[in-house]
């Protein structure tokens, strides 16, 4: 089959890996892919959003399977423009349509979903310049610290936890009347804070079925300890140790099944990756947000793990047969150190050349942030490259990953020497 992964980063890269293991693969393209894609693949330089550009591509290399990476093509309608047109209607698109899309698109349709499904999170309350006033005095009547959250996508900026009511208040008139963060916070959903260890938890459906993918655990913090900014996800860890059996059936019970059933009850069509982000708040779980693609980070913790053939899982899900795949996960843990450039998330420097990956051995180098230029990998993005090793033991995953990261040399170099320690006894 030949495949098309949409996307540039580090959870492609990873997804370009573990397709390539497959028998059923004949070509694979990356639009528009990394310096690392290219070793799986075939790198196309079209851009994620240009569905017309992405669609007579596969026409013409006879693409049977488009895999959506990132969720702004999602959420702007690339399933739907391929549905649309008839001469396209033989190619299964992984990842769901605009409507589906809103789980992630909309903060406000996602918890309001989520009340309609008896789905546990976080109380909360929706409000946009109209109402303005009464947002105000519904904040100043709820418990500290307090969260507020631009509705649509914000690139994982969007979110403000608050510690005193002035505060809040301030950021909730900047949002709204000074549009922080664009037309994304012309509608800010205020939200009880939730205290407890946050985890994620990945399903992959065909609308009907769906299968419990490894759990994880992303390091968003740029700085050791969780300290500093926010940033993408500077590591992961899968499986993560405190979701034991019993969680993750909790999480089964009360998010994923009614999550899968409400979206199928509201005729809402969904074929694709649910990231589901839980806090465990004493052993129960909530949910943050739902993401409608896989994480990045996580999905290079994630992927590595599954013995199963992707392909075929995949296939499933266009093809509404999901129930009958195979479907295996290695006991091993996959730890991920994620490199970065100096500044970042902040301003960074790029086009620094990177030396030693091939003297990576016992991890596995997924690009990110990288690019050709006259035959050498230089540096392009702020996170550069992610760094997976898989072993028996989180201790030695974690060790092997860290060390391996340390190998690599590009000027500015950064990365976490604490991912995933915390989660040591
Ligand atoms: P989100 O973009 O929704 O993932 O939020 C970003 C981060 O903010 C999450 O990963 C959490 O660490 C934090 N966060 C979001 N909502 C809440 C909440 N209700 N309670 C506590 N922390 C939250
Ligand atoms: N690592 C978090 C995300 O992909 O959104």
């Amino acid at each position: 089959m030949n495949i098309l992964i949409v996307g540039s980063g580090g959870r492609e890269s990873a997804f370009a890996y573990k397709l390539s293991q497959s028998p059923r693969l004949k070509s694979l393209f990356i639009a528009p892919g990394n310096a690392g894609t290219g070793k799986y693949g075939e790198n196309v330089s079209i851009h994620v959003n240009d569905f017309e550009a992405l669609a007579e591509f596969c026409l013409e290399k006879e693409v049977k399977m488009v895999i959506v990476g990132p969720e702004e093509p999602l959420v702007k309608g690339l399933h739907d423009y391929f549905l649309s047109r008839e001469d396209l209607a033989h190619i299964g698109v992984v990842g769901p349509q605009k409507q589906g899309a809103m789980l992630e698109g909309s903060k406000e349709f996602s918890k309001e979903f989520m009340v309609r499904h008896n789905i546990p999170t976080a109380s909360f309350a929706a409000f946009t310049a109209e109402n303005f006033q009464e947002g105000i005095e519904y904040l100043r009547k709820q418990e500290l610290p307090i969260v507020l959250k631009a509705d649509g996508l914000a690139a994982g900026k969007g979110v403000l936890i608050c510690n005193s009511f002035q505060e809040a208040e301030e950021s909730f008139h900047k949002m709204i009347h000074e549009k922080q963060f664009g037309d994304a916070s012309s509608t800010v959903v205020i939200e009880q804070f939730l205290s407890g260890i946050e985890l994620s938890v990945f399903v992959l459906t065909d609308g009907e079925s769906y299968k419990v993918l490894p759990s994880a655990k992303d390091y968003k913090r740029i700085g050791e300890g969780d300290q500093g900014l926010n940033t993408g996800g500077m590591g992961s860890v899968s499986p993560v140790p405190f979701a034991d059996d019993e969680f993750i059936k909790k999480v089964e019970d009360r998010i994923i099944k009614p999550t899968v059933d409400g979206l199928k009850e509201e005729n809402i069509p969904y074929k694709g990756f649910i990231f589901i982000g839980l806090m465990n708040v004493g052993g129960d779980p909530y949910v943050i947000e739902y993401n409608v693609r896989m994480g990045d980070p996580e999905t290079q913790s994630v992927l590595t793990r599954i013995e199963s053939d992707l392909i075929d899982l995949l296939d499933g899900v266009i093809s509404n047969t999901l129930e009958e795949k195979e479907y295996k996960v290695s006991p091993k843990t996959a730890a991920t150190v994620v490199c970065v450039s100096g500044g970042y998330p902040g301003d960074y420097v790029k086009g620094k050349v990177i030396d030693n990956i091939e003297h990576v051995e016992d991890s596995i180098v997924f690009h990110a942030g990288t690019s050709l230029e006259n035959g050498e990998i230089v540096t392009s993005g702020g996170r550069v490259l992610a760094v997976t090793s898989v072993q028996e033991t989180l201790f030695e995953a974690l060790q092997q990953a860290t060390a391996d990261a340390g190998r690599i040399f590009y000027a500015g170099k950064y990365f976490r020497k604490d991912i995933g320690f915390d989660l040591l006894d």
